[in-house]
């Protein structure tokens, strides 16, 4: 080794010395390069992957401060088939995770990770989730030999020499271990975008770990995101009675200045980043939505029995594709500056294009996989950009920003809403009958598949609070959790004379014949919206249902909107045999979930199944 492991001076916290000299020992990088977060530092691995060809610098004039990155076409979203939760025991990862028990999974990874980063730099990355120093914030120290990784840290989270300020010389902190797995030879010259055919992605829930192998992309390598806000924070929260949830945050404030707060789940690429940005359209002038986060939410109840939410993280790395002037206009206004992009098609004037950008695409581009591409090999199902292509962009650029998004008290939530895609079979908006019903609904949760996941797209796959590939722990303990933290947190707020949130189930991709989505969706989910602020506030109407309380036409604001009536009882119609074929499948889900499903899920279930054979 070259270089030293020499700590800075920054640095005062010896058991993180003795850890990065231990992993440096196992996988023997070239160097070690302790990241202080600053300006320089960033501009000068951006240089060197500019450089290596790795990024691409996007043209000043039109995209200041912007790169593009293009993946290797075998890495290019997370995998959640090699993503493993490693707890002593099998029953505590549950059936809807990859469980290896780890001393094996330790002894697989020492064999990957011995020498794993020779001929590169190992990056020691210091980041906080949540406001620096905050109390309910988590530290964690990524160790990666991917400069992407870094540079897309540094806006992902609060990431910098500060953080070892808040750590001191003993502060606890959550080791992250990141390889791309391709180590070079002497002499060997590396490709753009290294990694391995070979993923693991592991996490050891009890002594709060995780060891990444193989994929420099997303949350396979920003271990911040999926792996420490999500799966170990979701196993901090069922110990310590708090929600690490996959889900955004938005505000919004009526015309006379009240603002609520709601939090949403929807599975991945389902129109979380577009929710929390909305715009009220035509019709609600005077309203405001502010966005507190886009795709993770750590709420707590507080002693007054209401729940508090932050979002634990500094930026967005959001969908690309299908963002637009007319889908999220203050998304494309995040991105003007500043951005990483990675495998979307770069125009000939150095700027970038993907699917959905503009109706009309350039007549040239340079598609994800580097090759010529025109309008013609779109119109032969060539996509320009990789369908799950992201930008990645600091959260603070954001013109919907919240004030309070960095609020560390968070932001007092007023409901929860849950939301899959669904051709068929689920209303625009249901409301729960209370609270374990609102845990029910969420748990059986279905959406058809998209681009990260694997399997048939288009296939209804149960996705549980959105949480699928992101629940720490056994899923049938999760809901108990949900539970639990319900009846707590109840019990608060009756004593203070305040309300649990209600909790909404939505669809805003229901399908007619021809497989077109009925309701607009984007803007107009401001209406669902209104509805479902006017149900807290005990002002809206609703009637009941088998399934819950649902809205009647004329019980939304239609102002500025020409959806008809009928179109309205398209996407809010309740079949009775589709719900009768629903619930075999809840039966389905829950029998694969097993013996840690709570009893009171299947009561509901069964009095859910009697309600609607017999008002449906
Ligand atoms: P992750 O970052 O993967 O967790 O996903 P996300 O939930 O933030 O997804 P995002 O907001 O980027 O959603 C992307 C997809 O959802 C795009 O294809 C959008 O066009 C589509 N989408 C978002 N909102 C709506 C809507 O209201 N109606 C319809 N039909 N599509 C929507
Ligand atoms: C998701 O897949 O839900 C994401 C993107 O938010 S990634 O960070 O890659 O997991
Ligand atoms: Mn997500």
């Amino acid at each position: 080794m070259t270089s030293c492991l020499v700590k800075p001076d920054f640095v005062k916290h010896a058991q993180i010395v003795q850890w990065v000299s231990d992993i440096a020992k196992i996988t023997q990088p070239d160097s070690i390069e302790w990241c202080d977060g600053s300006d320089e530092e960033n501009a000068r691995l951006l240089k060197m992957m500019c450089d290596a060809g790795t990024m691409t610098k996007l043209n000043p004039e039109l995209r200041p401060d912007s790169y593009l990155a293009c993946s290797d076409p075998s890495d290019v979203a997370r995998v959640e088939g090699r993503t493993f939760i490693c707890s002593e025991k099998e029953s505590d990862a549950g059936p809807t995770n990859n469980w290896a028990d780890p001393s094996e999974m330790r002894e697989t990874l020492a064999d990957l990770f011995e020498g794993c980063m020779r001929g590169r730099t190992m990056y020691v990355v210091p980041f906080s989730m949540g406001p620096l120093g905050s109390h309910i914030a988590h530290i964690g120290i990524e160790i990666t030999d991917s400069p992407y990784v870094v540079v897309n840290m540094r806006m992902m989270a609060r990431m910098g020499k500060a953080v070892y300020d808040v750590l001191g010389e003993d502060g606890e902190f959550v080791p992250c271990v990141h390889t791309v797995g391709a180590p070079l030879a002497e002499g060997e010259k590396d490709v753009a975008w290294p990694c391995n055919d070979e993923k693991y992605i592991v996490h050891y829930p009890e002594t709060r770990e995780i060891w990444s192998y193989g994929s420099g992309y997303g949350g396979n390598a920003l271990l911040g995101k999926k792996c420490l806000a999500l799966r170990i924070a979701s196993v901090m929260g069922r110990d310590q009675g708090w929600l690490a949830e996959h889900m955004l945050v938005l505000g919004v404030t009526n015309p006379e200045g009240k603002k609520h707060f709601i939090a949403a789940a929807f599975p991945s690429a389902c129109g979380k980043t577009n929710f929390a940005m909305l715009i009220p359209p035509a019709g609600y002038e005077g309203w405001k939505v502010e966005t507190v986060g886009d795709d993770i939410a750590w709420i707590k109840p507080g002693d007054d029995g209401r729940m508090y939410a932050i979002n634990p993280e500094a930026g967005f790395f959001g969908v690309a594709p299908g963002t637009s002037e007319k889908t999220n206009p203050n998304c494309l206004k995040t991105m003007e500056k500043n951005t990483i992009f990675t495998n979307v098609a770069l125009t000939d004037d150095g700027d970038v294009w993907w699917e959905g950008l503009s109706k009309q695409p350039p007549a040239h581009l340079i598609d994800w996989q580097g090759n010529d591409w025109t309008p013609s090999d779109g119109e032969a199902g060539k996509k320009a950009a990789h369908p799950n292509a992201r930008f990645t962009v600091s959260a603070a650029q954001c013109p919907s920003i919240d004030p309070d998004w960095e609020n560390p008290e968070g932001v007092p939530i007023s409901a929860f809403m849950f939301g899959g895609r669904r051709a068929d079979t689920l209303p625009l908006v249901v409301e729960s009958f209370d609270w374990t019903d609102g845990v029910y609904k969420a748990a059986t949760m279905g959406s058809e598949k998209t681009a990260a996941a694997e399997g048939v797209q288009g296939e209804v796959r149960r996705d549980p609070f959105a949480m699928i590939p992101f629940c720490g722990y056994n899923m049938g303990d999760y809901f108990q959790h949900w539970l639990n933290v319900g009846e707590a947190t109840e019990a608060k707020a009756k004593a203070a004379g305040n309300e649990l949130p209600k909790i909404f189930k939505v669809n805003w991709f229901r399908k007619d014949e021809n497989g077109k989505f009925v309701w607009p969706g984007f803007g107009q989910n401001m209406r669902v919206l209104d509805w479902i602020i006017g149900r807290c506030e005990g002002q809206a109407e609703a009637i009941e249902t088998a399934i819950g309380y649902v809205p009647k036409y004329d019980d939304l604001h239609w102002q500025g909107s020409d959806f008809s009536k009928e179109e309205f009882q398209f996407v809010t119609d309740l079949s009775k045999d589709d719900w009768l074929k629903e619930l075999k499948n809840h039966d389905a889900l829950f029998t694969k979930l097993g013996d840690h499903v709570p009893t009171a899920l299947h009561t509901a279930r069964v009095k859910k199944g009697e309600k609607i054979a017999q008002n449906m």
